[in-house]
């Protein structure tokens, strides 16, 4: 089991996509267990995108992403990492597929309503900025022995 941070930014919220994007994780099967509607401050966004710091993209990134309310949550479920980018789509809006949430619902990399963890390091350093100790629920769900049997 891995778990992933996910984060619903702003232009997301502001076009009503919450319960779109949520819906198409529930249905893949993954868990969400972890839920927050926050407004990251411009410290929190610096933490967060401290690896693209000095990259053209940087300041307008972190303007983008302290400019409204945002939804973050936490997904888990087997190869939850790798399964979310899937889901997510392309980061280069003429490379995402069809069928992503990327693909389907953004145009530009600037404006491009999600963000979700790249790695297992990322996941553990991102899930721990926007999530305390003892804010992730365990939780069994009726539906767990029909997703990932065993
Ligand atoms: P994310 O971190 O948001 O899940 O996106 P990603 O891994 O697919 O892409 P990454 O390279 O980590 O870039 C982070 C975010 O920076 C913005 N960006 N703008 N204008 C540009 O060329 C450019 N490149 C990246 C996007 O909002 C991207 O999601
Ligand atoms: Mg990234």
């Amino acid at each position: 089991m891995e778990r992933t941070l996910v984060i619903i930014k702003p232009d997301g919220v502001q076009r009503g996509l919450i319960g779109d994007v949520l819906t198409r994780f529930e249905r893949r099967g993954l868990k969400i267990v972890g839920l927050r509607l926050i407004k990251v401050d411009r410290m929190l966004a610096e933490r967060h995108y401290a690896v693209h710091k000095g990259k053209s993209f940087y300041d307008g990134l972190v303007e983008y992403i302290t400019s409204a309310p945002v939804v973050v949550f936490a997904l888990e479920g087997p190869d939850a990492i790798q399964v979310t980018r899937r889901v997510v789509g392309a980061t280069k809006s003429n490379e995402a597929a069809p069928g992503t949430i990327r693909g389907d619902l953004a145009l530009t990399v600037g404006r491009n309503i999600i963000h979700a963890s790249d790695s297992p390091e990322t996941a553990a350093f991102e899930l721990g900025l926007y999530f305390g100790a003892g804010d992730l629920i365990e939780y069994g769900k009726i539906s767990d022995n029909w997703v990932f049997p065993g």
